[in-house]
């Protein structure tokens, strides 16, 4: 028999109840669930485990806990509760990537002196066992690059704007209505939560520490239908894409929204599903897809690691004691590129484009929300030469707006 307390009852911690007290499951049996911590007590009358509900940590920490899950989120309380556990040499089982990707070096330094487990694989993926595999199963590999779908509320936004022409205001109530949103959504809708799951995937697939600030991090906050209906009129659709690569002489890594061909494997990937694209050098392109968001296939992965360490099965990722990633933030091979520049002069900017890149077409019918934008797809030797044509154009005419957005080929 092992005994778990659970930090949070909300949409993971409640479906980790809910496996927990569930016959069918295949692994794990003889858990008792001695305490559950919530910040407001009185909200869970009626639920069946309201006499173990408490809003005091210390009433779950106790003597006879095997295993803590931590199931609350954010930095604060998430990270003293989990220290203090492991440092009562109790196993963690966390889904909070905030908490992992800023303090997990230092968190699995604790668990190792303390000879206690710190797991997880739910941070990343929502239910894709993807950690493990990264770290385990594709150990004989040399990894190469990861180009993922890392954040389920935001693919689900842009499949609803997509498919639906439903507005992004209502297709993130309804993200987080269904229990896919952080607490602050601004983690999901510019990137950060994205940037952070990277930082934790990337730092095991090539065993150099990234850190998640240095990430070039774009949201889908400003995809508009315009966005949309030019990348449709090539067939393509827009995912917010994580990628990184490994690369001689440091990690190239990003997040932002990117235009895929819409039969591609990421092109096809829709709503709360994640997709990552892990490409090694013995098993070349490896795709792992399941759903990324909510309760049960998060609690899956929670489960997944509970059952782990009752059974005492031991994993790698375990360690993030690597040297730290020169991080760039620059694409510097070639790539197609769709362009958004708002102008009092479109005719000049048209000839600017035509007159700078060999391979451009202009999309000549269209011209914008406010009728001054001129938009294209280009084909650039680098990222910097875009940058260098925005900043020659910006010293030229007047420009109001420009974006850039690049195409994924594959
Ligand atoms: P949630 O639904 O907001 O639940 C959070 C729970 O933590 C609630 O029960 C809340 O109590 C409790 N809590 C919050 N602050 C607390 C505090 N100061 N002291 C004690 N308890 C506190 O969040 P969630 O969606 O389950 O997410 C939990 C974690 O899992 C986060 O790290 C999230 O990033 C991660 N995650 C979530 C998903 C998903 O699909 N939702 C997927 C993968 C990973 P009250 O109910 O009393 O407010
Ligand atoms: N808010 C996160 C997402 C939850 O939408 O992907 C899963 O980590």
């Amino acid at each position: 028999m092992k005994t778990i307390a659970i930090l949070g009852y909300g949409t993971v911690g409640s479906g980790v109840v809910e496996i927990i007290g569930n016959s069918n499951r295949r692994s794990g049996s003889g858990i008792d669930i001695s305490g559950i911590l919530v910040r407001n007590a009185c909200k869970y009358k009626g639920h069946s485990h309201f006499k173990s509900v408490t809003e005091n940590f210390k009433d779950v920490l106790t003597d006879d806990v095997d295993i803590v899950v931590e199931a609350i989120g954010g930095l604060h309380p998430a990270y003293d509760y989990v220290r203090r556990s492991l440092e009562s040499k109790k196993h963690v089982v966390t889904a909070n990537k905030d908490l992992i990707a800023e303090h997990g070096a230092e968190l699995l330094e604790i668990a190792k002196s303390n000879g206690v487990e710190l797991r997880f694989e739910a941070s990343v993926g929502g239910g894709i066992p993807i950690l493990k595999s990264v770290s385990d199963c594709l150990a004989g590999n040399s990894i190469e690059s990861v180009t993922a779908i890392l954040n389920g509320t935001t693919n689900f936004i842009l499949t609803k704007m997509e498919e639906e022409e439903m507005q992004y205001d209502e297709a993130l109530k309804l993200a987080q209505e269904l229990g896919f949103a952080e607490a602050d959504p601004s983690s999901d809708v510019l990137g950060l939560d994205a940037a952070r799951k990277l930082s934790i995937l990337s730092t095991l697939a090539f065993q150099r520490k990234l850190d998640w600030k240095e990430i070039e991090t774009k949201g889908i906050n400003a995809v508009d239908s315009s966005d949309f209906r030019y990348a449709g009129l090539n067939g393509c659709s827009i995912k917010l894409l994580a990628v990184s690569r490994l690369l001689a002489d440091g990690v190239y890594a990003s997040v932002s929204p990117v235009i895929v061909k819409k039969g591609s494997q990421l092109g096809r990937i829709r709503n709360e599903y994640n997709a990552i694209l892990v490409e090694g050098d013995a098993v070349g392109d490896v795709l792992f897809t399941g759903k990324g968001a909510g309760m049960m296939p998060t609690a899956s992965a929670v489960f997944a690691d509970i059952a782990d360490i009752m059974n005492n099965r031991k994993v790698k990722a375990e360690t993030f004691d690597y040297d730290d990633a020169f991080v760039k933030t620059q694409w510097e091979n070639e790539a197609k590129w769709m362009l958004r520049i708002r102008t009092g002069n479109r005719i000049g900017i048209m000839k600017d484009l035509t007159g700078r890149f060999s391979n451009c077409s202009i999309l000549a019918g269209e011209c914008g929300e406010h009728g001054d934008e001129v938009a294209a797809f280009v084909r650039a030797g680098s990222e910097a030469e875009i940058d260098c044509f925005e900043d020659s154009l910006s010293q030229e005419y007047d420009v109001r707006d420009f974006r850039k957005m690049m195409v994924l080929e594959q």
